[in-house]
């Protein structure tokens, strides 16, 4: 087995707040702290001063946002924060709420800078800029600006729109940049941070990804004691992760499910019992549980109404196994992960849960007490701990797959015969992209869509009227946005043929080349 049960102690570690004000950046900010080896989490904009201080940060960053500091309701902070005497690095918005709450001018409409800026370091002893280049450039998303840094502040950097693009007042540890120091295309942003984090607030890069290993398994430790715990498998990295954490903590009281509803792709099903055993040994209920799934689908087309049978029967199975062979568990481990947690309101802004993600899904019914071993990690920081569990690159590199499968893949309705003709063309896209070193590799999920409608072809001497495939591969760092990937197009075309000659009733492929936003990446 890859996993050893351990008994380590739990570390006391730095912790940096990113306050959200409701921009998509909060969770970027926190993951490039977190890739400067510092841990961040992610609170909500309206914390006040005094739960700070409970949790005992090293260092706040205020996010940007995308209100005007001035609009009726726009997000506020507690102007207190500033006095605690913990830097603090405001961003975008947060900057102007520092400057705003410190009584300088933020006028509004000022300016319209969107997108990559000249900025020129004005102030040769800036903390934040140190030995960086002098000009540099800076992404940029803003119609407010600072007019002049609050009493006491250097103005360290600005723009030819942008007179206070940065300012600081070291002494009082408080910082402000208007740019976006946390996207890829400001060229020092990285370097910015981590100077606020090293230079500034004196923070040491010692927190890796590992080291959440020993804490996390003495907190499962602590909050099951001597019970039983059962994990639901999917097949997916984070289930698979967070029950090879489980079983480091407390061995074989883990049993592991897997449910196989009959929808994963060509030979996945077996590939992942496979993987699971050689993992969990003895400790794994496999479940086949295909026919039932298909039959409680079959005639229906609306896709809410599919997730919701899917997710019904998951449970009915899940529910049975429980009864009939586990019936002294206590615990249920979900593999949760950071971004799924936020976005169901657990840290920041509480953005409301998507139907179709499955946070919180089973232990209402099951009354299980639940196990989140991941809550604290990103998806490529779950990564990592899977491989330093032990996990095969079979499991911790798959793709993301979604929980109903091939079901959100499938317009219409589901039936053996369309399931088996889109693992066909899914099976044929899997292999040609495999032959490939040259893509891409921000590559986030590449698969077949049946959209279930007809057109006319030709084939051989005869007219055919069959079903078309789309093909969807898209590019993205962690699913909230994505943009279709420029796959080579003699890969396209070799997909195509193969598609349209070896799947029977299929005489049409088309290539998806569309972005999220607008569209999604699944297609239910
Ligand atoms: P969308 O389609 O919302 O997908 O752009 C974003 C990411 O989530 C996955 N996805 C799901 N995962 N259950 C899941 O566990 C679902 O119902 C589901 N729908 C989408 C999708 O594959 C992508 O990675």
């Amino acid at each position: 087995m890859g996993v050893k049960p351990s008994t380590a102690k739990r570390s006391g570690r730095d912790t940096v707040l990113v306050l959200d004000f409701g921009a998509q950046y909060a969770q970027l900010i926190a993951r490039r702290v977190r890739e400067a080896r510092v841990f961040s989490e992610i609170v909500p904009g309206s914390i006040s001063a005094r739960q700070i201080e409970r949790r005992k940060p090293k260092a706040l960053i205020l996010s940007g946002g995308p209100a005007s500091v001035y609009q009726p309701g726009a997000p506020e902070c507690d102007p207190e924060i500033f006095d605690l005497g913990i830097p603090v690095l405001g961003i975008c918005y947060g900057h102007q709420l520092m400057a705003q709450a410190l009584g300088a001018e933020v006028e509004r409409g000022r300016v319209e800078e969107y997108g990559r800026t000249h900025l020129t370091v004005v102030s040769e002893a800036s903390v934040l800029f140190g030995d960086l280049p002098a000009r540099q450039s800076v992404w940029m998303s803003h119609s407010d600006a600072v007019v002049e840094g609050p009493k006491g502040f250097d103005v360290t950097a600005s723009t030819p729109h942008t007179p206070v693009a940065a300012m600081e007042y070291p002494e009082r540890g408080l910082y402000g940049v208007q740019f976006h120091p946390e996207v890829s295309h400001t060229t020092h942003g990285q370097d910015l941070l981590k100077r606020f984090l090293y230079k500034a607030v004196g923070l040491r890069p010692n927190w890796n990804v590992v080291s959440i290993i020993d804490s996390a398994v003495e907190a499962v430790e602590k909050q099951v004691g001597d019970a039983s715990v059962v994990c639901a498998l999917s097949g997916g990295v984070d289930s698979a992760v967070a029950a090879a954490l489980v079983y480091k903590a407390i061995g074989s009281r883990l049993t592991c499910v897997f449910v196989d509803h009959g929808l994963l792709r060509e030979g996945e099903a077996r590939q992942v019992e496979r993987s699971f055993r050689d993992l969990f040994g003895r400790n794994l209920i496999p479940v086949h549980a295909g026919e039932q799934f298909l039959s409680a689908l079959e005639g229906v087309t609306d896709p809410e109404e599919k997730r919701k049978i899917i997710g019904k029967t998951f449970i009915d199975v899940f529910e049975k196994v429980c009864q009939e062979q586990l019936d002294d568990t206590q615990f249920l481990v979900q593999g949760t992960i950071y971004p799924d947690w936020i976005e169901s309101g657990g840290g920041g802004k509480a953005a409301g849960i998507k139907s179709h993600h499955n946070v919180g899904g089973l232990p209402d019914v099951m009354k299980l007490k639940l196990v989140e071993p991941l809550r604290e990690l990103f998806k490529d920081e779950v990564r990592r701990v899977g491989t330093d569990l032990g996990l095969p690159d079979e499991i911790i590199m798959r793709q993301p797959f979604p929980g109903p499968g091939l079901a959100v893949r499938i317009l219409g309705p589901i039936t053996g015969e369309r399931l088996a003709l889109l693992r066909g063309a899914d099976l044929i896209v899997q292999e040609e992209l495999a032959k490939r070193d040259d893509l891409d590799e921000d590559l986030w999920q590449a698969f077949a869509v049946l959209p279930g409608f007809r057109s006319v072809g030709v084939q051989g001497d005869g007219r055919t009227y069959g079903e078309a495939i789309v093909v969807r591969a898209v590019t993205s760092l962690d699913a909230m946005t994505a943009d279709w990937a420029r796959l080579p197009h003699d890969l396209l075309d070799t997909i195509s043929r193969r598609i349209v000659n070896e799947v029977r009733g299929v005489n049409r492929v088309l290539y998806d080349v569309t972005s999220k936003p607008p569209a999604t990446i699944e297609y239910e």
